[in-house]
């Protein structure tokens, strides 16, 4: 039985484009100078995203860690939603590494989404020389752990606003901006409107086998460049990934497929009498009263999820087909009361 693998969109295989693009990769030294290949995925990421400049680092993590440490300092308070990645996932590095106290926003804008007069009050005005000094507002979207939901471009910019007006720099870690542009149908570069800095990741519903690119202003991307080395993140002939990258950009047209599964698997799980929501983008939470016994329970029949509190999380991805969703449905049905009740 082939198992299908519903944990995350990180879970797919280069594509043999991928891998042919790899191995006929332009390259250079890109700690000495710059690796060609690297520079044009650079390039056509900041002009996707409307920014002025690009690097290219290896994770998402060490992108959302550079743009952290550029805005903060010791004695920095930063905001971000509740459950956001940077503050449960990345294993307080926004506060050892960066610097920054962290401070969660309720989701009073809706699932995953704080609101402009919530950011306006959470960084209140300057306060004695003792006091945090609140610096940055580091905004997800989509919001992984809130089920894949999306920011609107009108309210992004209200957040954009509220923050700046308090003196606080932007964030924005983009990990499936993708998905989120997608969903809305309009331009990446909407969705990252005001900010100082944003991390999109290649490796999550693209394909690509890892790679994740920070995009601001050039001076701040040069300073990046220096933090990326302290990281460790330099590397050298780094086109051979970057290669694999660009080609994963051409998939961009196709994300909302993914949507479209998820949404299909959302239906189906309803008909059985669970709690699914409909889904914004690719992500599906389903509460459950023990996702433990039902992660179990799932594996069993070769359907692989995992948990996110007291829910269930799905992801649908371009290795998965709908008729692999079909599959799922078929194989879940049998289990449904028993995860109903578990
Ligand atoms: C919203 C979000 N930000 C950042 C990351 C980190 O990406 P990486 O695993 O490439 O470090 C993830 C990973 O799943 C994520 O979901």
């Amino acid at each position: 039985m082939r198992s299908l693998d519903l944990r995350s969109d990180t879970v797919t295989r280069p594509t043999p484009e991928m891998r042919a693009a790899m191995a006929a990769a332009e390259v250079g030294d890109d700690v000495l100078e710059r690796d060609p290949t690297m520079a044009v995925l650079e390039a056509r990421v900041a002009d996707l995203l409307g920014l002025e400049a690009a690097i290219w680092v290896p994770s998402g993590c060490m992108g959302n860690l550079i743009g952290l440490m550029l805005h903060l300092g010791r004695g920095d308070r930063f905001l971000a939603p509740a459950q956001a990645h940077v503050l449960g996932s990345e294993l307080g590095t926004g506060a050892w590494l960066a610097g920054g106290m962290p401070e969660a926003l309720a989701w009073e804008g809706g699932p995953g989404r704080p609101t402009p007069a919530q950011v306006t009050r959470a960084a209140g005005s300057p306060g004695p020389y003792y006091t945090l000094r609140s610096r940055l507002l580091c905004l997800e979207n989509t919001h992984n752990f809130a089920g894949g939901t999306v920011t609107p471009a009108a309210e992004h910019r209200a957040l954009v606003a509220a923050a700046k007006a308090a003196g606080l720099a932007v964030h924005l870690d983009g990990a499936r901006l993708w998905h989120a542009a997608t969903a809305l149908g309009c331009a990446l570069a909407d969705l990252t409107a005001g900010v100082d800095t944003v991390q999109v990741c290649l490796s999550k519903g693209l394909g690509a086998p890892m790679g994740s690119l920070l995009c601001g202003s050039a001076p701040a991307m040069t300073e990046a460049r220096r933090l990326r080395k302290m990281l460790g993140g330099g590397v050298r002939q780094g086109g051979v990934v970057a290669a694999a990258g660009l080609v994963a950009l051409d998939h961009l047209p196709r994300l909302g497929e993914d949507h479209a599964k998820i949404q299909r698997l959302a239906e189906g799980l309803r008909s059985f009498g669970l709690a699914a929501p409909v889904p914004e983008t690719n992500i599906l939470l389903v509460p459950v009263p023990n996702a433990s016994e039902a992660l179990v329970a799932l594996e069993a029949v070769g359907v692989r999820v995992l948990p996110v509190g007291p829910a269930i999380r799905f992801i649908a991805h371009r290795d998965l087909t709908a008729e692999d969703i079909e599959v799922a449905l078929r194989r879940i049905e049998p289990l449904a009361s028993h995860l109903r009740s578990a």
